[in-house]
């Protein structure tokens, strides 16, 4: 599948097979790929919870507006994006600190003005640690529907959920912002896929030239 047609036939699918799952393998791989999703300053600001146990995925589903496909689709991802993810003394801001030096990008003594570079971009105020993870985040989960629709899997982006809901029943520390839940399996063929949905054209995207 090129990605001309990855992007076309990537829908959200509102249908999964429940009795067609995933591999963990296929998961990893499609995690994997989305990996190289482009990040600020490379710090990646994404984590992951997979939900695959049946129970847990009801209880989601509680949480997310009942919708079927959270308990249908065999696998359910929390995207996270780290509100921290900036700040000096976290664990994957100094892990890409010490990446950038060994491959060169950096040196030892710019460690400083690195951290000061990101906590003034990121860190100014919520507003901006808060696009800071979800831009990030969504990237990464664009990411992964692209990746996920080429390794042949359909998927379902929903932020239709109760955000403080589904933090407290899985966990989720403060330093996360919830972006989306992402349905993970394969289309339910028993269903009618709906129409594809319109978009936008060039001339009501572009609002301005210079
Ligand atoms: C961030 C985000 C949140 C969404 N939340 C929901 C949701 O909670 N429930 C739902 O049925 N669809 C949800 N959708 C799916 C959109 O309605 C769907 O992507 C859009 O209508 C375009 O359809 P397509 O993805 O099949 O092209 C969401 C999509 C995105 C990107």
């Amino acid at each position: 599948m090129n990605f001309k047609e990855v992007v076309s036939q990537r829908r959200a699918v509102n249908f999964f097979d429940p009795g067609k799952g995933v591999p963990d393998s296929l998961i990893n791989e499609m995690i994997e790929l989305a990996a190289k999703a482009p990040s600020s300053f490379n710090l990646q600001p994404w984590s992951l919870i997979i939900v695959k146990d049946p129970e847990d995925k009801q209880r989601l589903r509680k949480l997310a507006w009942d919708q079927p496909k959270v308990s249908e689709a065999p696998v359910v991802f929390i995207v996270l994006g780290d509100r921290d993810a900036w700040k000096q003394g976290h664990f994957f801001v100094e892990k890409n600190f010490k990446e950038m030096v060994n491959s060169g990008i950096m040196n030892e003594n710019q460690h400083d003005w690195f951290l000061n570079a990101c906590k003034t971009i990121y860190g100014g105020n919520d507003e901006k640690k808060q696009a800071f993870a979800c831009k990030n985040a969504g990237f990464f989960a664009m990411a992964l529907m692209f990746a996920g629709k080429s390794l042949g899997l359909d998927t379902h982006p929903m932020d239709g959920f109760d955000h403080d809901g589904v933090r407290n029943a899985f966990n989720i520390a403060d330093n996360f912002w919830i972006p989306l839940l992402l349905a993970v399996g394969h289309f339910d063929a028993q269903k009618t896929l709906q129409p594809p949905k319109w978009r936008k054209t060039v001339d009501e995207i572009v609002i301005r030239t210079y």
